[in-house]
């Protein structure tokens, strides 16, 4: 098949039409707690439990999950933005959980308060694949949290339910 390359730009402008749900995925080693938002998630399979997060090879979350062989994704319920955007920035770990509610899984992982559940795994695949790392991760443990609409996001931006779930998506014209 001979096809013009894909301008990157045109491709992440067809994928912010993709919408998603909103996660942070969390790891703990050696004392020490790591994570970030990611919405590159999905289930794998049933029969395990298995799930699959794609993360850049660089960010500072992957050597945490490398060495603990565990991590958690803690789904975002419409209310908890900011903790999206907090997760989502480029600051040491620290700063990161400072002041975050927290309760914690197996093996000392970090799991946020007030979600709509926590999911966690056991790494059971790592494949480097482009610029990011696919995790499949078999799940060992399962929290159900609060019953209330999830953050979303979809053309670049951020949609929040209100608590009836009604949804406002942004306007057309963007990417
Ligand atoms: C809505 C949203 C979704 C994101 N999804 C991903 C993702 O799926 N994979 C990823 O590697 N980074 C994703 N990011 C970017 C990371 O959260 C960001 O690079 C973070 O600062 C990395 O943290 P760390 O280096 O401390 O691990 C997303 C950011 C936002 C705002």
């Amino acid at each position: 098949m001979s096809e013009p390359p894909i301008d990157p730009g045109a491709f992440r402008g067809l994928m912010a039409r993709w919408a998603t749900g909103v996660t942070v995925v969390t790891a703990h080693h050696a004392g020490r707690d790591a994570g970030l938002t990611v919405n590159a998630f999905l289930s794998v399979s049933l029969r395990p439990p298995s799930v699959l997060v794609s993360l850049m090879h660089d960010v500072d979350t992957l050597p945490v999950i490398a060495a603990s062989g565990t991590f958690a994704v803690n789904v975002l319920a419409a209310d908890q933005r900011a903790l999206s955007e907090r997760f989502a920035r480029t600051v040491a770990s620290e700063e990161k959980f400072r002041g975050v509610g927290v309760h914690r899984g197996p093996d000392r992982l970090p799991l946020l308060d007030g979600t709509l559940g926590a999911i966690v795994c056991r790494t059971a695949a790592t494949v480097p694949q482009f610029d990011h790392r696919l995790l499949v991760g078999e799940v060992v443990r399962q929290e159900l949290g609060r019953e209330a609409p999830p953050l979303l996001f979809y053309r670049s931006s951020y949609v929040e339910p209100d608590p009836d779930g009604r949804v406002t998506l942004p306007r057309s014209g963007r990417p």
